[in-house]
């Protein structure tokens, strides 16, 4: 598809990086142009054009603002040492976002369309890639515009995707977080949204987050809706543990995002001889694996943070200590392989990363 461009003149490819804010935190700042596409019944995708950053004219009956038909798409640019950007699995989210759309009865975008898109933008913003350890967020939305009350599918969407220079998300050294490991609310239920990338998911999610925060943790551990037992992820991130050596997550049956780090990591994990198991896992056994010596450590898995060390779990009234509060071995090495494979510092072996 045609790529309209209604901004500056095209730039060269890899330009130097401009000057950004020294703190850049998470999506606070956003490069000035941004992709967007519209979808009609009579003419599918069209209207395909780079334009500068700004606000979205939106109907105040659009479909998304009301009944929530929105899905998005969560990836990185990475500025590699010899100036050189390349995405960390781009095909992937293009694949997920079009599962999301089928779950949430939105138009799918054919994967080399959305690829073509954010590849063109990210060109456009090359500039925008900060340097190593800061990367560039890439924020691809899909949204039903039509603007009327009716509870059924938009005949008119929007895609837009959008960039975002953000911080290491351990600017202070890569460090544990402590997790309210959550008993009452869920996040997701068989046959629900949860698998899908919609925005209902997140905001569901809050309330349970506040009490976390409200009590010290900084993210909260969903378990399973039946049960109250299994455990299913962790805030933005997929979770792992090791037990007895070997990397084990939860299966993805139907509640849980399928990360791509998550499957990164199973991937080197199967290569290495390091399990990557796919086991419900038990809230009750996990913790008297902890106390009994057998789970050495627990970590997040996701976009933002790679791999984030879990230091402490709170279940019913109790906290449980993991690894000493520290940052265990096999944390440590797969945050190490996955950030030099994305920076360029490791041979890509696998075809994960992606050049501009
Ligand atoms: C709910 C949830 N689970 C898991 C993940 C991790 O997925 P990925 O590795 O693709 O970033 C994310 C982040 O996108 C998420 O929002």
């Amino acid at each position: 598809m045609e790529i309209g461009v209604r901004t500056a003149p095209e730039k060269p490819v890899d330009t130097a990086p401009r000057k950004l804010p020294a703190l850049l935190g998470f999506g606070k700042y956003f490069a000035d142009k941004m992709f967007r596409m519209r979808w009609t019944e009579e003419l599918g995708w069209h209207e395909a054009e780079i334009v500068p950053y700004g606000p979205l004219q939106l109907d105040p009956a659009a479909k998304v603002l009301h009944y929530g038909q929105e899905i998005f798409e969560g990836h990185k640019a990475y500025r590699w040492a010899d100036g050189r950007i390349a995405l960390f699995r781009p095909d992937q989210n293009a694949v997920r976002l079009n599962r999301s759309a089928t779950r949430m009865c939105m138009p799918e975008i054919p994967s080399d369309v959305q690829l073509d898109a954010v590849l063109a933008l990210v060109r456009q913003c090359a500039d925008w890639v900060p340097e190593d350890p800061s990367t560039l967020y890439i924020r691809p939305t899909l949204i039903g515009i039509e603007p009327t009350l009716g509870v059924r599918a938009a005949n008119e969407y929007l895609y837009y995707v959008i960039l975002s220079p953000v911080g290491p998300y351990f600017p202070n050294g890569f460090s544990p977080i402590r997790v309210w490991v959550e008993g009452k609310y869920v996040r997701a239920a068989d046959g629900g949204t949860g698998a899908a990338k919609t925005g209902g998911n997140y905001a569901g999610s809050l309330f349970a987050q506040s009490i976390a925060k409200e009590k010290g943790y900084e993210q909260v551990l969903w378990l399973d809706a039946h049960e109250h037992r299994y455990v299913e992820e962790i805030g933005a991130m997929n979770i792992a543990f090791v037990i007895e050596g070997k990397i084990v997550t939860s299966p993805l049956l139907g509640s849980i995002l399928p990360g791509i780090t998550r499957d990164a990591v199973l991937t080197l994990a199967r290569e290495r001889g390091d399990g990557g198991l796919e086991q419900r896992l038990a809230i009750d056994e996990l913790i008297d694996g902890i106390r009994t010596g057998r789970v050495t450590e627990a970590f997040g898995i996701g976009t933002a943070a790679v791999i984030t060390p879990v230091g402490a779990l709170h279940w019913e009234g109790a906290e449980y200590s993991i690894q000493g509060g520290q940052v265990g071995p096999v944390a440590k090495e797969y945050y190490k392989t996955l950030t030099d494979i994305q920076f360029g510092r490791q041979v890509d072996r696998w075809g994960w990363m992606r050049h501009i």
